[in-house]
């Protein structure tokens, strides 16, 4: 894949994935209101989709296609878990952020082989640490005793994964 190209998709991705990030904990705090611990995490993720809507803008990069299904499915997907309990909602933020997190880390081996996109490389890195602030947050709040614990988590994964290969492309 060219330089232009892997630059597209890591921006294209990124400004999908923090706009479901905002969308997931909206869902959440639509149920679980003035949760202060979902509300900081909400304010660090509107810095980070700030950032890449500005990326997007700046680089001409058209943005996904699917940003309406991450609008719902976002929204959706933070609410039905939080509907199940504050550890469940948990649960959620650890599950998607270790997907995000994993996903940061990858982007940063890709970036090491353009030297010119120093500022980039150094905004994911913060916001790789961030993502794996908030995850760290879920396991404090209990997460893993939440009810199915294993078995949500999974689900979850697997739907955060989709959408980044979705988002990447579309
Ligand atoms: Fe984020
Ligand atoms: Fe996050």
């Amino acid at each position: 894949m060219t330089k232009e190209k892997t630059l597209e998709q890591i921006i294209r991705v990124n400004q999908a994935g923090e706009y479901g990030a905002k969308r997931i904990y909206k869902g959440q705090l639509a149920v679980l209101k003035g949760n202060r611990e979902i509300e900081k995490m909400l304010e660090s993720e509107l810095k980070h989709l700030e950032y890449f809507d500005k990326q997007v803008k700046k680089r001409k990069v058209r943005p996904t296609a699917l940003q309406p299904l991450w609008h719902i499915g976002g929204f959706a997907m933070g609410a039905i878990c939080a509907l199940m309990g504050e550890k469940a909602a948990m649960a959620c933020t650890v599950a998607v952020e270790e997907v995000i997190g994993d996903h940061y880390k990858e982007q940063l081996q890709q970036l090491k082989k353009i030297k010119e996109e120093e500022n980039l490389t150094l905004n994911i890195e913060k916001f790789m640490h961030e993502e794996l602030e908030h995850r760290d947050i879920g396991l404090e709040h209990d997460a893993e005793k939440s009810f199915g614990y294993e078995g949500m988590k999974t689900a979850i994964k697997a739907i955060t994964k989709t959408a980044i290969f979705l988002s990447k492309r579309v």
